[in-house]
């Protein structure tokens, strides 16, 4: 007997909120983003309503709005560790780049979290695109798109040869005769490659899932054959359900054709779901955050976006066209997205005023206001007709919008016999349906 395709929840915790002024808006919490207990409790919802996991999202810089808008946030590792401790089932994901760390501390700090979450953790892999990132670590410059994968390609190879080099049943941890460890139960890695020269073993058993989960979130054409190489989960930004299909199809085939099963690439596009007890509140919600965001700040972030390409020119309210900005293949920074924003532009024709008020809703990610049923009936569309395996949730005000998603989405969704009632598996691999990789 097969089982039932299984749908996917992850819940993308970020500032108050993902709409760009969630933390001005009444509905936010009251506690700093500083404080672990604000992590620890939207964790809390989500493992109640049993989300696959919840993830961390990273920079290794400051923005430059930070004086109107919250741009800090607590060390994602850190934060996990504190989670695993005040969690029990839930996957816990977070961001570490592989522009600016070095393998061998990466590979110890996350086998290192998966023991202390007993078997939750997984890894965002990302490549630093941030200009302000690479000033913080002697660049003078961005390192190239082209660069930055080459240098993750390399990375991939260490860190996984470090998660294996010790045998699942190496240590015998035998009081009585004196050894610890087995012999041969640990090997030497012994890479040297262009950008590192590392010798391993790691100085730590394999953690119970053998390796993080695998996540990642690249939608270049670069960045897609890097996912179906090594991605086990796959973020995206999509805005509609056809090019949805299209990458998700193309993502599995690729994925196939690296040799892989393509269930063993999960695909959670993101969504910001505003939620009303009616259309109509729903609307209001949307329009309160709308009239809380400041302009300047989208405009900043925009330019962000496009490597710190000057918008400053643009009128607010003339509709723009795909020539107002660059060439998505001349930026350096993330490729992927400048895509999806140029494409909003050549088929909404929107004005800047529009498109920044559309970007602060969850900055590229699909935002839809509408009922419960709405958005129930929106997942399960997308979810049945190829367009993903799950969703990446991103509430636009935490916790507000979480609570309602949790107790009003999430049982029309069992209803249906989409999501599941209650944890089936004590692991991330386990809740996702992934492979247990060997040694
Ligand atoms: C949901 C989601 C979350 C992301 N989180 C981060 C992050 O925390 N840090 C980061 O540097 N990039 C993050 N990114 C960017 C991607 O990792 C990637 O660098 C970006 O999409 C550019 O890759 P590309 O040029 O192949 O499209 C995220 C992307 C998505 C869709």
């Amino acid at each position: 007997m097969t089982m039932p395709r299984e749908l996917h929840l992850n819940l993308f915790i970020q500032s108050r909120g993902h709409h760009e002024a969630s933390w001005r808006h009444p509905a936010a919490s009251s506690l700093p983003l500083t404080d672990i207990n604000y992590y620890a409790d939207c964790a809390r919802r989500a493992e109640a309503a049993c989300f696959d996991s919840i993830f961390l999202a990273d920079q290794l810089g400051l923005g430059d709005d930070v004086a109107h808008a919250p741009r800090t946030w607590l060390e994602p590792i850190t934060v996990l560790a504190a989670l695993s401790a005040a969690t029990t089932r839930i996957g816990l994901i977070g961001t570490c780049s592989t522009t600016y760390t070095e393998p061998f501390n990466l590979a110890r700090q996350f086998a290192s979290l998966d023991h202390i979450s007993a078997g939750r953790v997984g890894w965002n892999i990302v490549t630093s695109w941030l200009a302000t990132a690479a000033r913080n670590f002697g660049d003078a410059a961005q390192v190239s798109h082209a660069a930055r994968y080459a240098r993750a390609e390399e990375f991939m190879a260490v860190v996984t040869a470090l998660w294996d080099s010790w045998a699942d049943d190496a240590v015998l941890d035998d009081r009585s005769a004196g050894r610890y460890v087995r012999p041969g139960g640990i090997h030497a890695v012994n890479h040297v490659g262009p950008h590192y020269q590392v010798a391993g073993p790691l100085n730590l058993p394999r953690g119970p899932q053998g390796r993080p989960v695998f996540v990642q979130a690249g939608s270049s054409e670069t960045g897609k054959r890097f996912a179906a190489r090594h991605a086990e989960a796959v973020f995206t930004a999509q805005m509609e359900k056809v090019t949805a299909q299209a990458f998700y199809a193309e993502l599995k085939a690729l994925a196939e054709a690296e040799g892989r099963a393509a269930s063993q690439v999960v695909i959670l596009p993101g969504l910001s779901p505003v939620i009303g007890g009616t259309e109509a509140e729903a609307q209001r919600l949307a329009r309160e955050l709308a009239d809380l965001s400041d302009p300047e700040v989208g405009r900043k972030r925009l330019s962000g976006r496009f490597g710190g390409h000057d918008f400053s020119h643009l009128p607010m309210d003339r509709p723009l066209a795909p020539e107002d900005f660059p060439a998505p293949d001349t930026v350096e920074a993330a490729r992927s997205r400048t895509e999806v924003i140029i494409g909003l532009v050549r088929r909404e024709r929107l004005t800047l005023r529009q498109l920044l008020a559309y970007l602060a809703g969850a900055r590229g990610h699909f935002v839809t206001a509408g009922t419960p049923e709405q958005i129930a009936d929106l997942i399960e569309d997308w979810f049945n007709t190829g367009a993903c395996d799950g969703f990446n949730v991103m509430p636009p005000v935490f916790p507000a919008a979480l609570a309602v998603f949790a107790d009003e989405v999430i049982p029309l969704l069992r209803r249906r016999g989409l999501f599941r009632t209650a944890y089936r598996a004590d692991t991330l691999r386990g809740h996702y349906g992934l492979a247990r990789p060997a040694a």
